[in-house]
């Protein structure tokens, strides 16, 4: 949650932040400020809104000119997005200048007590606490900007990412971090500071990514110096070579980043298996699995902890890797399951799913499930990330940045990367005939294919999409291993279009939601040639009986559904397990055709963010 970007160097850095901001807006976009020192004045301009708003607003209010800046987008904690609680925030001298990324939980007492020392606050954000606190501390004992920052740091408990600026000594920025992403990059003669390396990737592709509990004094002509906050020990920063490129974080010729991401399934899944499956071998393999095998094997259950989208895929695993390798799995979301004093021993295996690899919850269930002795094994996206280096193991799913707030090819790869895993065990435990292991590597393989085939339903999504955009409420069934993607096809529909929606297993409409079904209600369902066939169409003819409106996902050249339902997109046979990873595509079509007919932002949707640092 939240963006912050910095810059110093001899390059003018108005537009590096701005740019830099722009990127970071799926991290949050209630409002969004820049602070620019060219020398002589701290220029600061804030609003309300999207990095947009900002833009118009600060290039009418200040000069922007300068080669030192900081600059954040927000998504609000404490106090309710408007200008004043935009950041940057500056300390009561006006000297010390702030942006913040997380939450600090002891802020209350923190400010009573700087009240209580003649400080006044015009914001209700932790954040202009934290910078008052530096500036007392460095008041008090004197201290230089980096010392001071450290002082402060070691009395605040909570999350953070955080630049400083003192314009008493201008050279110089102050970042450090805790639970909350900080990437520096290096460049000749200039450093970048953002919560991810894309604000900086035309500039410069070596990075340091600060560890939890790290600060770094960033000064012009000078090496970075990083220490640890707590002890003051000086660390050698590890100098990592980015592989991301601009290409990969443009819209590319798209309307919106959710379509462009929707569009590079069939080549995202090959790039999650490339190297790691090799169908005609008889080889799935990948090396934190390998490297762990008899872990796996000798689990008394897996347990997988999520939230979200990859808690639906999670729950895609668990049927996965039941039927394929016979190991009893739970999936858990990591926000209960972290409070809930779950029973949790050394011979359990956590599969930790996280697109961001920062997901605050998640992270605590790693840190809860790896002091009870167990091995924990994490699927992110993002390499470097939090949740990836706090993992014993795991597996990265190679989709590239995944922009749009909703995600699609996270989940995709996600899936591909459990089932690879629920291939190996079977292999590995002989709990899959040899033909059905080979004829499941032959079908993911050729899954890109089929999710290409799958995309040509887009006519027919939209066509479907321009009957029911103004429908208040849906409903998504499935069965068996299509009953996730049934509450994940809602998910996208809520979170991008705001319409209740709903997913449920297709057989529990009888214990309830089928009090909801009458002429208005479209009933969109999962039912595809393979799996539980005649149980689901018995369920679409206790809707069809009910007036309910049935739009349903079938097998190319189905005649049975389509007799029954009243609209059907048509998608490629594939195996059971597998097919998840075919149904959800015309469902993520069809969300988004909703929403961009209804008019909402599909890639910054109302009160979302990418990355949710906090629980
Ligand atoms: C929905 C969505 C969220 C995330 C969830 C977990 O489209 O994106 O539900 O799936 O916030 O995020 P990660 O996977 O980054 O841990």
């Amino acid at each position: 949650m939240c963006g912050i970007v910095g810059y110093i160097g001899y390059r003018e850095a108005y537009p590096i932040v701005i740019k830099g901001l722009k990127r970071l807006e799926y991290r949050g976009y209630d409002s969004a400020g820049v602070m620019l020192y060219d020398g002589e004045a701290i220029k600061l301009s804030k609003t309300k809104g999207k990095v947009s708003d900002l833009e118009a607003k600060a290039e009418k209010e200040i000069s922007t000119n300068g080669t030192i800046g900081i600059g954040h987008t927000r998504w609000a904690t404490h106090g309710v997005p408007n200008d004043v609680n935009s950041h940057p925030h500056v300390s009561n001298s006006g000297d010390l200048v702030i942006i913040h990324n997380g939450i600090i939980e002891n802020y209350a007492p923190l400010k009573v007590e700087l009240i209580k020392r003649g400080y006044t606050f015009t914001s209700d954000t932790d954040s202009e606490v934290l910078i008052n606190l530096i500036e007392e501390v460095q008041k008090k004992e004197k201290l230089k900007l980096g010392k001071a920052v450290q002082v402060a740091l070691n009395q605040v408990v909570g999350a953070y990412a955080i630049a400083v600026f003192d314009k008493k000594n201008p050279n110089e920025i102050v970042a450090a971090r805790l639970g909350s992403p900080l990437a520096i990059g290096i460049g000749e003669g200039e450093y970048f500071i953002a919560s991810d390396a894309s604000p900086f990737i035309e500039y410069t592709s070596n990075a340091v990514y600060l560890e939890d509990g790290e600060m770094a004094n960033i000064r012009l002509h000078r090496p970075m110096k990083v220490r640890k906050i707590k002890d003051d020990s000086i660390v050698d920063p590890y100098i990592q070579e980015l592989q991301m490129n601009l290409e990969q974080i443009e819209k590319g010729g798209y309307d919106h980043f959710m379509l462009k991401e929707i569009y590079e399934q069939p080549s995202v899944i090959k790039d999650t298996y490339r190297g790691r499956l090799h169908a005609n071998e008889g080889i799935v393999q990948m090396a934190g699995v390998e490297d762990n095998l008899e872990k796996f094997l000798n689990a008394d259950r897996i347990i997988i902890v999520a939230c979200g989208t990859s808690w639906h895929a999670g729950l895609v695993a668990e049927y996965v890797i039941e039927e394929f390798a016979r190991i009893p799995v739970e999936v858990e979301y990591a926000s209960e399951f972290r409070y809930r004093n779950p029973i949790i021993n050394s011979k359990d295996v956590v599969i930790a799913i996280s697109q961001s690899g920062e997901t605050a919850d998640t992270m605590a269930a790693i840190k809860l499930a790896k002091e009870h002795g167990a091995f924990v094994f994490g699927v992110c996206n993002v390499v470097g990330s939090s949740i990836s280096r706090e993992s014993h193991a795991g597996a990265y799913t190679h989709a590239g940045p995944e922009i749009g707030v909703a995600s699609t090819k996270a989940f995709t790869t996600q899936i591909t990367v459990l089932t690879m895993i629920a291939l190996r065990l079977a292999q590995a435990k002989g709990t899959l005939s040899k033909s059905d292991f080979h004829m499941y590597l032959q079908e993911l393989e050729f899954i890109p294919e089929k999710v290409k085939e799958a995309l040509e339903t887009n006519d027919k999504t939209k066509e479907i999409a321009a009957v029911f955009k103004d429908a208040p409420n849906c409903l998504y069934l499935g069965r068996g291993y299509n009953f996730p993607v049934a509450l994940e096809g809602a998910l996208k529909l809520k979170e991008i279009s705001y319409i209740h929606a709903e997913g449920y297993p297709a057989a529990e409409m009888k214990h309830g939601p089928i009090a909801l079904i009458d002429e208005l209600m479209p009933v969109i369902v999962i039912a595809p040639k393979q799996g539980h066939y005649d149980k689901i169409v018995s369920n679409i003819q206790e809707i069809k009986s009910r007036s309910g409106k049935i739009i349903a996902v079938v097998t190319k050249g189905d005649t049975q559904v389509r007799e029954l339902a009243d609209y059907v997109i048509e998608i490629p046979e594939t195996s059971d397990a597998l097919s998840p990873l075919i149904t959800t595509i015309p469902l993520q079509l069809l969300s988004y055709h909703i929403a961009v007919m209804r008019g909402c932002n599909v890639d910054q949707p109302r009160n979302l963010a990418k990355s949710v640092t906090v629980e």
